[in-house]
């Protein structure tokens, strides 16, 4: 039984993502050979498991998308090098999806203890289901977390990272349920004149001064 102390560690959001030099399905490779990309680091418990299978198959679903918005995924477990490539081996034959995307065989935990991909209470020999989406200056933008039992919402993964890059590009917030193309939230009044000037700003709709949204140019 591992100290549930080791676990601590949480990277949080607007932080430096935690550095690491990890084995892979595609090799060795290291956050920062990333710098300048957008990555989605996410774990799952374990391979051969069929949440995780469904799971991986819907990661290779965006895999394209994402990259087209300069971002890339990177997979985890606590399991083998060996045990990862049998996996996606056995998911191209029942499943017909070709896994392109590395997958970390993290054995010795350390990527997992720095990113807190560890819930003692569910194990402590096994990842949860986490995603950190992580800039291209290599800071941590967002955390979600599944618990095991449950497999993640796929195109959520990619939502946010185009809303995130929406937000960066424009300086606009996005509303619950947001997706490219509707309207944005444009950031608060500064002062109180600009707050009655936005009343009157035909390139925003405002319900009331501190509500106002708009439509992003392309
Ligand atoms: C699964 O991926 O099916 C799974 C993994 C760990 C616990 C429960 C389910």
């Amino acid at each position: 039984m591992c100290e549930e102390k080791e676990f601590l560690s949480l990277p949080r959001i607007g932080s430096p993502a935690p550095e690491f030099t990890a084995e892979t399905t595609k090799g060795e490779i290291s956050l920062s050979d990333y710098k300048g990309k957008w990555v989605v680091l996410f774990s799952h418990p374990s391979d051969f498991t069929p949440v995780c299978t469904t799971e991986f198959v819907g990661f290779q679903g965006i895999k394209e998308e994402l990259a087209a918005i300069n971002t890339e995924l990177i997979g985890l477990s606590i399991d083998s090098v060996h045990s990862h490539i049998a996996w996606v081996r056995n998911i191209e034959q029942n499943f017909d999806v070709k896994i392109t995307f590395p997958v970390i065989a993290d054995l010795s935990m350390d990527v997992a203890k720095k990113y807190g991909m560890i819930m003692p209470g569910e194990s402590d020999t096994a990842t949860s289901r986490a995603v950190f989406v992580i800039d291209d200056k290599q800071v941590v933008r967002t955390i979600i977390y599944y618990p095991s039992s449950n497999g993640r919402n796929i195109p959520e993964v990619l939502r946010i990272v185009q809303a995130l890059q929406a937000s960066d590009k424009h300086n606009i917030a996005t509303p619950a349920n947001w997706e490219p193309g509707d309207r944005v939230i444009v950031p608060p009044a500064k002062n109180q004149d600009e707050a009655a000037k936005r009343m009157t700003d035909e390139t925003m709709e405002c319900k009331d001064f501190y509500f106002c949204t708009k439509e992003l140019e392309s």
